[in-house]
């Protein structure tokens, strides 16, 4: 409310003094001062290069024109640099916006300036990737572990089922600075690691970039000709590696996994066979938006909000997938 009234108390100095410099204004200058906002929300998003994060931005922005005609969101496209997102949370500090959403590109990088935010009394919802300090507002993305989980459920399964699983697994691995890159392979490796009879090879940093992901299947394929499946922790790299393998000759004898089921990126290289199974990871914009207007209106939030993940095979994807399950409830 404070900063409403010195929003409005600057425009009408504005009209005070544009009305004292010119007695008779123009028709122009009597139109009504743009509405102020009720709030002014900052949003760093890590870098606008991978499909999941463009959507990511259409539907932040689509809701909160609808939900939220008053609210002001700036967003900013820190174009994959840790530096400049680190910048562009220090100006939302010094412009005092009333609250920050930020999707970070690493969590070591990041930590620093969300303390510096939290502390400077502005609320700071973390979005997808988590950072080191614990003390912002609340964090919205999906479980990584989880989906991590259920991406090694779903390959021991095609590979003969617990127990008996038998095959070569290759991992290419997302950002390993992010908390989705370590989450997707320590709870890929909780799973596959258990199995005697598969080998995972691989493992390396593909940035979740898909000509990365090509060039790291190119290589393994000419040591590993051998690769029954492969696992990439999101799904323009799965594409990448399926693309290198369809180069080799070799996407008829390998199965690839991805992460992310955009509808028309992963569920449709499903359904067209490209992929073999997508697991989702919904984007979190709409939730965090709604998650800082409550606290900006004084309402209690939850620490954490994680949203659910489904598989999506030939099978299912025509029907939205379906959900994991597994044997323990885990
Ligand atoms: C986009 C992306 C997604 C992935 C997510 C993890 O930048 O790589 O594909 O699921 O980030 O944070």
């Amino acid at each position: 409310m404070k900063r409403l009234i010195a929003k409005v108390w600057v425009v009408a100095t504005l009209l005070l003094t544009t009305m004292l410099a010119d007695p008779m204004p123009a028709v122009a200058e009597t139109k009504a001062a743009p509405a102020a906002n009720d709030y002014v929300i900052g949003f760093s998003q890590c870098t606008v290069k991978e499909p999941w994060r463009v959507e990511f931005n259409r539907r932040l922005i689509a809701h909160a024109e609808q939900a939220y005609p008053n609210v002001r969101l700036d967003v900013l496209d820190a174009d994959d640099k840790t530096e400049l997102q680190v910048a562009q949370m220090r100006s939302f500090i010094h412009r005092g916006v009333d609250a920050i959403l930020i999707s970070p590109k690493e969590a070591a990088g990041l930590t620093g300036v969300v303390k510096e935010a939290a502390e400077a009394g502005i609320p700071v919802v973390v979005l997808d990737r988590d950072v080191m300090f614990k003390g912002y507002a609340c964090f919205v993305g999906g479980d990584n572990k989880l989906i991590g989980r259920a991406a090694g459920k779903v390959i021991v399964d095609m590979l003969g089922g617990p127990g008996k699983a038998k095959g070569l697994v290759f991992e290419i691995c997302g950002g390993l600075a992010s908390t989705p890159g370590q989450e997707r392979r320590d709870g890929f490796h909780d799973v596959v690691d258990k199995e005697k009879g598969v080998k995972v090879l691989g493992g390396l940093d593909g940035d979740w970039k898909k000509d990365k992901a090509y060039s790291i299947m190119q290589d393994a394929l000419k040591v590993h000709p051998d690769i029954d499946i492969v696992y990439a922790h999101n799904d323009p790299m799965a594409h990448g590696a399926f693309q290198a393998a369809k180069a080799a000759g070799r996407e008829e004898g390998i199965r690839v996994i991805g992460i992310d089921a955009l509808p028309n990126e992963g569920v449709r290289w499903v359904k067209t066979g490209e992929l073999t199974a997508t697991l989702l990871y919904p984007t979190p914009g709409e939730v965090g938006l709604d998650v800082a207007l409550k606290i900006l209106n004084g309402e209690k939030v939850d620490k954490r909000i994680t949203l659910p993940t489904r598989v999506f095979t030939k099978e299912n994807a025509s029907k939205g997938g379906e959900e994991v399950k597994f044997k323990d409830g885990g």
